[in-house]
């Protein structure tokens, strides 16, 4: 049985998604695959993938719109319209998004670790966001995570080998260098690639 909170929470979340898809589909249009970015922050990486492959149709997503305002500079600045930032949750985006679209490549760089064990549950990296990802992914398609957090490193690598959607590639290099904002102020780095067996 709900309680009335949390069936204005569900209710709050459903208006959002629904909002959300009208604006994916006015930011896509047609596009059937895209790179997506979870938690792109300030957009340093995504503005200098969009840039190296122009070909790729590429979405950013983040919470924060102070960080979105300065993504879109960066975007603007480098003329690039192969590149969308968006204003959203990463599981109301997955959610929201048209069912003909297909994600070719994922990336989640330097996410929040969340690192007492009380906020583990917060962590994106959970069985049913990777079941989400899963369900839009292309065959074939890449999950690239970043931490410099040892334990979110671990976290993510043994949900993702738990999972039965997801094949770990153990030692795979990391596709695309460029230093992110988080990546400048921490410098460690932890890999872990995985893809939609
Ligand atoms: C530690 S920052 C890293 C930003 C960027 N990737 C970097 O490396 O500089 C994590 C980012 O993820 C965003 N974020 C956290 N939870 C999110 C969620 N559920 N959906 C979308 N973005 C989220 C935050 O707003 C923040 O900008």
């Amino acid at each position: 049985m709900c309680s009335k909170g949390q069936l204005w929470a569900e209710t709050q979340r459903a208006n959002r998604v629904e909002a959300l898809r009208t604006l994916i589909t006015k930011e896509l249009g047609e596009t059937d695959t895209i790179t997506l970015e979870i938690g792109c922050g300030h957009g340093h990486w995504l503005t200098a993938y969009g840039a190296e492959y122009s070909k790729e149709k590429c979405v950013g997503i983040d919470l924060l719109n102070d960080r979105l305002k300065k993504s879109e500079a960066k975007r603007l600045k480098r003329g690039l319209t192969n590149i969308h930032f968006m204003k959203a949750e990463a599981s109301e985006f997955l959610d929201a998004i048209a069912p003909h679209v297909r994600l070719a490549k994922i990336f989640i760089l330097y996410p929040d670790p969340w690192p007492k064990a009380r906020q583990s549950k917060k962590r994106f990296i959970q069985a049913e966001n990777l079941t989400r990802l899963a369900n839009i992914a292309l065959p074939g398609c890449t999950l690239c995570f970043r931490t410099d957090h040892e334990d979110y490193h671990l976290w993510a690598t043994e949900k993702l080998l738990e999972h039965p959607d997801w094949k770990v590639l153990p030692g795979a290099q990391w596709p695309f260098e460029a230093a992110t904002f988080f990546q400048n102020l921490l410098r460690d780095k932890r890999d872990c690639l995985a893809v939609r067996s």
